[in-house]
């Protein structure tokens, strides 16, 4: 499932990344690359600096925590620290999978799910959309500032060229509770048929017959 969510950051968060930003390092993205895609990179990252990552991370995780579609459509279970990643023109990400497992430096896990967090305003920079392979062919995806895209971690897909501004985005890969995008998006769209019944008709007996068909099914599933 490709899902855009509206809104992860709002205009003072944007501004408060942007002012941690602005002080930053930024170093060839290659260095964090595996082998293939080396290849096909050509980005730069901002370096790692310990004290400015707590504050970003802050910031980030801060609002996905409270985020309900986030939270519904990934089912987290870890997260891997963001990567700050900027395009100027003439750079580009070929086609690529993500890495499978996560966290050099920490405890590892499986990327499950990938996601985009769009930092600058689409119409400040030309080009640099990522395009997400699909059995529905490719998908084109340029976001207002503030709102992210989701996509298992599994799919192929490429940045296209910047040709004008700056591409400014926030990258992180989760390891979901439940492994399956097919499962994901099958208790995504159960749960929201379950908010709105336990909206509309607490009372109702169909109502209690899908909230404990929902949890049981991620008990069911779900991995710890
Ligand atoms: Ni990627």
């Amino acid at each position: 499932m490709l899902l855009k969510i509206q809104g992860i950051l709002n205009q003072a968060q944007l501004e408060k990344i942007d002012e941690i930003l602005g002080e930053a390092e930024f170093v060839d993205g290659r260095l964090t690359a595996g082998m293939a895609a080396r290849r096909v990179k050509n980005n730069q990252e901002m370096k790692q600096e310990p004290k400015r990552m707590e504050l970003l991370v802050r910031i980030l995780v801060g609002s996905l925590a409270h985020n309900d579609t986030f939270n519904s459509a990934v089912l987290p279970y870890r997260m891997a620290d963001p990567i700050f990643a900027r395009y100027q023109p003439g750079m580009t990400y070929g086609d690529h999978v993500d890495d499978a497992i996560m966290g050099k430096s920490g405890p590892r896990f499986r990327s499950d799910v990938s996601m985009t967090v769009f930092l600058r305003d689409p119409e400040s920079y030309d080009g640099g959309e990522l395009v997400i392979r699909t059995a529905f062919g490719d998908q084109k995806v340029k976001l207002p500032a503030g709102d992210a895209v989701i996509y298992p971690s599994s799919s192929l897909h490429h940045v296209a060229e910047v040709t004008r501004g700056e591409r400014l985005v926030a990258l992180t890969w989760i390891q979901s509770h439940v492994r399956d995008p097919a499962r994901r998006e099958l208790l995504h769209e159960l749960n929201q048929a379950r908010e709105q019944l336990l909206k509309d008709a607490p009372a109702q007996q169909t109502t209690a017959l899908v909230d404990r068909s929902f949890s049981n099914l991620v008990r069911m599933w779900a991995e710890i």
